[in-house]
């Protein structure tokens, strides 16, 4: 009778488990928590699925990263005023499905050294419990691009160590809907800092025009010194990260 119990028991905690994973306040919160599940895209293996609710980001110091032209200069593509898609076609001619899959989904240019060491500075110069990276690029749309982010962070980390070595997760990502960079970030912003004090600093890294133009008229007051926006066929450099950085500390009243 005791062992039944016992069974009986164990069973109602297992399903108990099961029902709070399912139903958590985070995953009903599904939108704003924004769960993200990165693939592994060259294993396919499952990587931790982080939670994050708006309390999370409370008081963080908030770094908008972008990949093409960034992390991914431009200037590695073999003709690089032509759609990328020929470009594409033109390097992964060998058969591997990953980088067909990656090509087809429009992220398969490849992360130099140097662009990884830029950003590697800009997050050690914080505490690490501090930051919180929200991936703005195209890259962010598909799982197997976020993946493929996360396994070259990884592979360059594993050789040349700091914080790219266990950079495993984002902790989101701007939304779905592709409207100009400048526009995805501010509803970003404006969705977790609603009064401009929720975040301790932010700081945007991306090679898109985010300030000047028309079309980045209506939040142009917001993102003024806070962009960091490298050449595009460059990507991050050294001084790009110092500028970040510069940029962060002048928010944390630092100098
Ligand atoms: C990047 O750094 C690694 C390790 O130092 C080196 O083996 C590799 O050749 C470098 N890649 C490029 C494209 O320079």
């Amino acid at each position: 009778m005791t062992k039944l119990r016992g069974h009986a028991f164990v069973a109602l905690v297992l399903l108990l488990l099961a029902a709070s994973f399912r139903w958590s306040p985070m995953r009903l919160l599904h939108v704003s928590s924004r769960s993200l599940a990165p693939a592994d895209a060259t294993t396919g293996r499952e990587l931790l699925t982080i939670h994050r609710g708006n309390h999370e980001l409370q008081g963080k110091i908030v770094v908008f990263l972008d990949i093409d032209g960034v992390i991914a200069p431009y200037g590695l593509d073999p003709m690089d005023d032509d759609a990328d898609d020929d470009a594409s076609h033109f390097f992964y001619d060998d058969q591997d499905s990953n980088l067909a899959k990656l090509q087809s989904h429009n992220c398969w240019r490849d992360f130099t050294n140097e662009t990884m060491d830029a950003f590697s500075k800009i997050l050690s110069a914080f505490p690490h419990s501090e930051l919180r990276v929200i991936l703005s690029s195209y890259w962010r749309i598909h799982n197997v691009c976020r993946g493929a982010i996360l396994q070259k962070f990884r592979d360059y980390g594993s050789l040349h160590g700091g914080p790219l070595r266990q950079f495993d997760y984002f902790d989101d990502r701007t939304g779905d809907e592709m409207e100009s960079r400048q526009a995805e970030i501010a509803q970003w912003l404006l969705k977790f800092n609603p009064d401009n004090d929720v975040l301790a600093a932010w700081v945007v890294l991306d090679d898109s025009e985010c300030l000047r133009g028309r079309e980045n008229k209506q939040y142009r007051d917001m993102f003024v010194g806070r962009v960091v926006k490298p050449f595009e066929d460059v990507g991050l450099t050294d001084k790009d990260a110092d500028k970040a950085i510069q940029i962060l500390n002048e928010q944390l009243g630092a100098s």
